[in-house]
């Protein structure tokens, strides 16, 4: 009895540290931006307002990977917002302090509304960022119309943007949120999902991305996270990770690019494609690939194809409206 009692008073706490260290990842990737904007790898005047912590250097494999994650993302992202018109919406899932919304809107390109998900700690601290600095709040007003603007703590509600505090985990509470911000399942929908399923069991994604595909009528899914997960390489990247206390419980659907393909092809999705960083960084504008090779001497060109080849964009679509959206492509 003393045993069992043991066991279950540990197994919540176990699971905190674990969400808190999941969701610490999401300074990893706002610091590791801000040094690549800082070094001019492209252009982010928005990322310097959400890091808390001190400039600090990171190598130019980390830089020139960041680079390829956020120029092939948008690639995919702008091909999606032609087609749609940007008559659409996106879904941003564990957008941590990503700074997309902002560029959008300074680019002309927003769509009809971007919603972010993450952890209620995440978006209080956004949304406290969002109210103390001008620059970020101003976009906000700008775009907004229509009634008064929902802000508070833990929500932001405008007609453009809005922050919804929720775990990925929890379908129904997570659906009942964004109905409430005005989701429209008859607008066609982005959902991205960057550094995130691997943080999550195979169930728990498998049931978001089947909630996904029964929901919209037509919708694409950019996934960016880690693939070949098997190798030595693929081990040694776990286990640093588990040193800060991050499990991937999520590793199983990264094994490979077939893995990453098929999770979502049994789950209601018409189309699935996979390619490794590599094959990413091969199809960017060679002059801009070219420019942003010459900023840093890059040493460890090894190093980098590793890392590279441990890293996918995989993309889903599922267009009952015919839109076209299975010829987007890099
Ligand atoms: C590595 S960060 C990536 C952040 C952002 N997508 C980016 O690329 O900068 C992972 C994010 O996913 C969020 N996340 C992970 N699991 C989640 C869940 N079950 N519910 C809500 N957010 C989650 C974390 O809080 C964190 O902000």
């Amino acid at each position: 009895m003393a045993m069992a009692t043991a066991t279950t008073s540990r197994e919540p706490r176990d699971a905190d540290i674990y969400d808190e260290a999941v969701r610490g990842t999401c300074d990893d990737a706002s610091l590791c931006k801000r040094y690549a904007v800082s070094i001019g790898y492209w252009k982010d005047p928005y990322i310097e307002y959400f890091v808390r912590q001190p400039k600090e250097r990171k190598a130019p494999e980390i830089s020139r990977g960041y680079y390829a994650r956020v120029q092939g993302v948008s690639q995919l992202l702008m091909a999606f917002l032609k087609k749609t018109e940007c008559n659409c919406q996106i879904i941003n899932l564990g957008a941590g302090m990503d700074t997309l919304f902002w560029k959008l809107k300074d680019e002309n390109m927003l769509p009809k509304k971007y919603f972010e998900v993450d952890f209620p700690s995440i978006a209080t601290r956004k949304i406290h960022n969002i109210k103390s600095k001008p620059p970020l709040s101003k976009p906000i007003m700008e775009s907004h119309s229509g009634e008064s603007l929902l802000i508070d703590a833990h929500s932001l509600d405008s007609s453009r943007y809005a922050i919804i505090a929720a775990d990925l985990r929890e379908l129904p509470k997570l659906e009942e949120h964004l109905k409430k911000c005005g989701m429209d399942p008859h607008l066609p929908t982005l959902l991205i999902a960057e550094c995130v399923l691997i943080y999550m069991t195979p169930e728990h994604s498998a049931c978001l991305l089947r909630w996904a595909s029964s929901t919209f009528l037509a919708a694409m899914f950019i996934n960016y996270e880690q693939v070949n997960m098997a190798d030595r390489f693929g081990q040694i990247m776990i286990e640093n990770l588990q040193s800060r206390q991050c499990n991937l419980v999520g590793v199983e659907d990264c094994r490979s690019l077939e893995t990453q393909r098929e999770r979502f092809l049994v789950s209601g999705w018409e189309t699935a494609k996979a390619i490794d960083m590599m094959e990413v960084y091969s199809c960017l504008p060679p002059g801009d690939v070219k420019r942003i090779e010459a900023l840093e001497f890059l040493d460890e060109k090894e190093l980098l194809e590793q890392l590279m080849q441990h890293y996918c964009l995989c993309w889903a679509t599922k267009d009952s409206c015919r839109l076209g959206l299975v010829d987007i492509d890099l």
